[in-house]
């Protein structure tokens, strides 16, 4: 099994830029088999991922490749709207394809997708939005059989919940159906604006992405474009809670504050110092971390609950006693018991994780087990005392871009080896 060695204790010190946004490369790629011509995707992160996509779209008869960070892609003739379970289960933005395969196609197989580790994650608000929208579903031993007999049409879509993922699927759904979606309670995350300005680009009619009411027109057809991929806010994150970890001053350039707020504010409190430019943003932690007020996940502008498990592991090293609740994944406190491994003090109970900060962490032999578990434990371990072995690593690159090597040019010690 591939790990990381982390040799912890040393202060980071330099710059690190930050990638292109995995959950906004997703969509985006979703929504090339919407057009009818090249797309060319710059900023694109060349993660497992990005190259599961790569792989559906292929499937589906688009022309597709990824070379240096760009994407090129070209659906002018897609050849099916089948998607094998083996291509559905190797990540649940797969479900992104059933949106767009019914908007270009009219009709979908495909399964539920996999990517589970973070609780039960059903697609039932993305099935009842795009029902409404005039998709019938035959659900048949786990295979859903979709098609639109009369068509697929705009609609009103309340959705009961701002998901991100069934905001996007109804989006990329929209985008050449017939007549007006209009999508209430939609989530606001900065990759929906990212989706919808893409589409803009191709030609679609898109408004009010970023509020709760987002607006789409049906047209006729979408055209190539070429576009970058916004930064990834999560990456970033990671960064600035190593640094708040591990002490030190880091600039992480390609990154916006204004994104990343709650996570900066609660940085803040916790004793770190942090100005934030258009497209960069500078951390400095020089005092000891103290315990901040009660944080709970939200959807965005809330506290992103992508990032909690590495403020978690922020916290198991701030002088008093932090409370942490998720709201959003049942599942996201898989980093604690491991935590806790390296001497943290904390107890999580269902929702609540209670978290006694600790002066030090030890190296330990740990694993992770979802993709934010295993930033966290990567930033808990540079900043612990003596040698952490972390397995499970290929969650770690489902989302980073060899987040060792980006870690290690600013002075942390991990390298990847067979554990
Ligand atoms: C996306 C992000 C993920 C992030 C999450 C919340 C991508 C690829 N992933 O995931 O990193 O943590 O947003 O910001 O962009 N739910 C239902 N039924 C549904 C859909 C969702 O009950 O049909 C529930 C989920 O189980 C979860 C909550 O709604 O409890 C939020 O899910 P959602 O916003 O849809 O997240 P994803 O799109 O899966």
């Amino acid at each position: 099994m591939q790990g990381f060695v982390i040799e912890g204790g040393t202060e980071l010190k330099g710059e690190i830029m930050t990638s292109g946004s995995k959950n906004a490369a997703l969509p985006i790629m979703a929504a090339c088999l919407l057009v009818n011509g090249e797309v060319r995707l710059d900023g694109c992160p060349c993660l497992s991922d990005v190259y599961s996509s790569v792989r559906i779209l292929s499937c589906l008869g688009c022309r597709c490749e990824l070379r240096g960070g760009v994407l090129t892609a070209d659906a002018k003739a897609p050849t099916s709207d089948y998607i094998p379970d083996r291509l559905m289960r190797l990540m649940r933005s797969s479900s992104l394809y059933l949106g767009a395969c019914i908007g270009r196609l009219g009709s979908c197989t495909l399964s539920y997708p996999g990517g589970c580790e973070l609780g039960a994650r059903p697609i039932d608000l993305h099935l009842a939005a795009l029902e409404k929208m005039g998709v019938h579903i035959n659900e048949s031993r786990g295979v859903l059989e979709c098609s639109c007999p009369n068509g697929l049409h705009g609609a009103g879509v309340s959705l009961s919940f701002p998901s991100v993922g069934a905001t996007e699927n109804v989006m990329l759904a929209a985008a050449l159906a017939k007549g007006e979606t209009v999508i209430y309670n939609a989530a606001r995350e900065p990759e929906i604006a990212d989706l919808a300005r893409f589409l803009r680009c191709c030609g679609a009619n898109i408004t009010g992405e970023g509020t709760s009411v987002i607006r789409i027109s049906g047209v006729k057809a979408l055209h190539g474009c070429e576009y970058k991929v916004m930064p990834d806010r999560i990456v970033a994150a990671t960064y600035l809670c190593t640094a708040a970890l591990a002490g030190g001053e880091l600039m992480v350039t390609n990154s916006r504050a204004c994104e990343l707020r709650p996570v900066i504010d609660v940085l803040c409190e916790a004793g770190c110092d942090i100005y934030g430019y258009d497209d960069r943003i500078y951390i400095s932690r020089k005092r000891p971390l103290k315990a901040v007020k009660t944080i709970r996940t939200m959807p965005y502008p809330g506290f992103p609950t992508d990032a909690q498990p590495l403020i978690t592991a922020v916290l198991a090293r701030a002088r008093g006693v932090s409370v942490v609740a998720e709201n959003i994944f049942e599942n996201r406190f898989r980093a604690n018991p491991e935590l806790v491994r390296m001497g943290a003090r904390i107890r999580t109970e269902g929702r609540i994780a209670v978290i006694e900060g600790t002066d030090r962490l030890y190296g330990a032999r740990v694993m992770a087990s979802d993709l934010r578990a295993g930033a966290a434990l990567t930033a808990a371990a540079v900043s612990a005392q003596g040698i952490t072995e972390l397995g499970g690593i290929e969650y770690i690159d489902r989302g980073y871009e060899r987040l060792e090597k980006a870690l290690s040019s600013v002075g942390a010690r991990i390298t990847r080896t067979k554990i």
